[in-house]
Parts: C-alpha cells; sequence; structure tokens
C-alpha cells in the first residue's frame, strides 16, 4: 500500500501513543522491566502525547507515515532549542530526533530509512540550516543501534540515566555529515 507522510496534528495524539506503546513493548522487551512495559504505559504516552504535540514550536516537528488509515510509523524532531531542554541532556545542536518508532509488524522494510530521508528533506524548508542530526538509543537496542550505525552514525557519548525505574546506558548518536546520511538513506 502507498505510504503517505504528513506532518503531526494534536489530534493524532491518541494514534501515536498508541504506536509508541506497541513499539516499546515490543523492541524494549527485555530491556526494561516488564511492569514498567506492562503497567500503564498507553495512558502515559496519552498524556505525553497529548501536551507535547500542542506544544511544538516553530521548526519542530513530528512527521507521520501512513498507510491508508493505519499509522505504519511516525519520528519526532526538535529543532528548536527550549524543546530540547525537555531532555536534561539535550543541549546540541542540530536537528533531535526524539522517537523514531515503525510498526512492530513492519519493521525491516525501508521504513526507518524512509523517516529519516523525509526529516532531513523537511528540514531543508526550516528557516535555519541544522549542521547535524543526533539522538539517543540504548546501548543493548541492538536492532535499533545497528540500523543506526548502516547509516553511518557515531557513538559520541554514553551515559546512564533512569528509565522505566531502572538504570539504562544510552549512546548519544551523532551523524556530522547530513548530506553522508542523506546518501545513506537513498541506498
Ligand atoms: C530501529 C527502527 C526505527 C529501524 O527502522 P526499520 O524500518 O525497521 O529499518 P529499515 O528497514 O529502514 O532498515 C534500513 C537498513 O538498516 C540496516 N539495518 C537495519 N537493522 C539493522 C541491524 N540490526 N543491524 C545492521 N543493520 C541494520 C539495514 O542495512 C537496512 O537496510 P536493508 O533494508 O537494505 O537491509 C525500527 O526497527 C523500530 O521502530 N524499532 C523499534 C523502536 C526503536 O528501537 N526505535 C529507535 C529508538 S532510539
Amino acid at each position: 500500500m502507498t505510504l503517505l507522510f504528513r506532518q503531526a496534528k494534536p489530534e493524532d495524539a491518541t494514534r501515536i501513543a498508541d504506536l509508541h506503546t506497541r513499539s516499546w513493548r515490543t523492541a524494549y522487551r527485555g530491556l526494561l522491566p516488564d511492569a514498567y512495559l506492562d503497567g500503564p504505559l498507553l495512558q502515559e504516552r496519552q498524556a505525553y502525547w497529548a501536551t507535547t504535540l500542542p506544544k511544538a514550536q516553530d521548526d519542530d516537528f513530528v512527521l507521520l507515515a501512513e498507510a491508508g488509515d493505519r499509522l505504519a510509523g511516525f519520528i519526532a524532531v526538535w529543532c528548536n532549542e527550549t524543546s530540547k531542554t525537555s531532555d536534561p541532556y539535550g543541549n546540541y545542536p542540530g536537528l533531535f530526533v526524539d522517537n523514531l518508532h515503525i510498526d512492530p509488524e513492519g519493521r525491516g522494510k525501508g521504513l526507518g530509512r524512509q523517516l529519516l530521508l523525509k526529516t532531513l528533506e523537511h528540514a531543508q524548508s526550516l528557516p535555519d540550516l541544522r549542521p547535524s542530526l543526533w539522538l539517543w538509543v540504548m546501548a543493548k537496542n541492538a536492532r535499533a543501534l545497528g540500523f543506526y550505525q548502516a547509516l553511518g552514525g557515531a557513538i559520541t557519548e554514553t551515559i546512564t540515566e533512569p528509565f522505566g525505574g531502572i538504570l539504562v546506558e544510552t549512546h548519544r548518536m551523532i551523524w556530522a555529515d547530513l548530506a553522508a546520511l542523506r546518501a545513506a538513506c537513498q541506498r
């Protein structure tokens, strides 16, 4: 089915929260405690997206990939310095990818790459050009780590932070050359 890409609106909060929850419950199984993943995560994600989407400002954006009325994936990118400070470690210039999630049934089919490419295309229409793209990825999230490294991402820092009731090792990954990332996404 053809995919349609568009920016999220505040009324998309429930659908994003649903996919976000299913993605965490599968991708983070074994990495975060079952009690956290099987707890009231959906309600927590719903509250998060219901407050976060209306707060997105200026050049922040959340892109959705839709297959008919089904949400196939989404990416959230914070460009605005104020938005980034919602991440206590977020003070780094560039496009900050806060979330990239593909429907668990549609992973490994190229959509992650496509969403990153759409992100780079959208970023070119913003008033300020961004020098780089970066994100945090759990060290034990082997699939995502492999995906990012295959696209040329470099680990520049490793921190330990609280997540889901435990401490997790998390890498900061950076793409300093956006043209190279773009080429890797198109391969
Ligand atoms: C990580 C994620 C976003 C990747 O998206 P995806 O659509 O599954 O990945 P793609 O199909 O676009 O992969 C593109 C390329 O990455 C590479 N790749 C993917 N996974 C890889 C891995 N584990 N190891 C090495 N290379 C990998 C492959 O080269 C692949 O290219 P190919 O199709 O030619 O083989 C997706 O799997 C996902 O949503 N995971 C769960 C949520 C998550 O962990 N998000 C990231 C949080 S930081």
